[in-house]
């Protein structure tokens, strides 16, 4: 026992902390594919995917069998990232230019948004902590 362990202890506390150190670091950096599963999240979350997929995708009513969502005919396909990227909704590491981005923070997108002040109403608004994860997403392409 004494000064000798002693160190040895310190010396193991300094070597975890550094290894904290650098698991917390490779942590706070989102990879691409990481931040591609989060904004498919924030779609399905949101509920983009009941009006924004081919036609044959979409919520129907199960009496009538008609679209719940007649949604715009051309945007179906807002969980196909590779032809969301390169579509005009989206400006390249720019969200102020991409109308997908305007769109949700103006709470025109998910439709009906702007109306919604109850909170059981079927499309609310898009949380900020949403907001943000199409932001980056956005910001991260280029
Ligand atoms: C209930 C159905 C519905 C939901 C849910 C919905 N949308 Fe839409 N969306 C529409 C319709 C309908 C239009 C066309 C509106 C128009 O042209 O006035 C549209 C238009 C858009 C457009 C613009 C298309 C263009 O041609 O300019 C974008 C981008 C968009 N939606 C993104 C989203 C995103 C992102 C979400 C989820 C946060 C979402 N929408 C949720 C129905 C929906």
């Amino acid at each position: 026992m004494g000064f000798r362990s002693i160190t040895q202890a310190k010396i193991q506390l300094w070597g975890l902390a550094l290894c904290c150190a650098i698991v917390g670091a490779t942590n706070s950096t989102i990879s691409a594919s990481e931040l591609d599963e989060a904004i498919i999240d924030v779609f399905k979350r949101n509920k983009c995917d009941a009006c924004h997929v081919p036609v044959a995708q979409r919520a129907k009513d199960s009496q009538t069998g008609k679209l719940l969502y007649p949604a715009h005919r051309e945007f179906s396909y807002v969980l196909n990232l590779t032809k969301l990227r390169s579509s005009k909704f989206v400006a390249p590491g720019a969200p102020q230019n991409s109308s997908l981005y305007k769109l949700i923070i103006e709470e025109k997108m998910p439709e009906g948004a702007e109306f919604c002040f109850d909170p059981s109403c079927p499309y609310p608004p898009v949380p900020e902590s949403d907001r943000i994860i199409v932001e980056q997403w956005i910001n991260s392409l280029n």
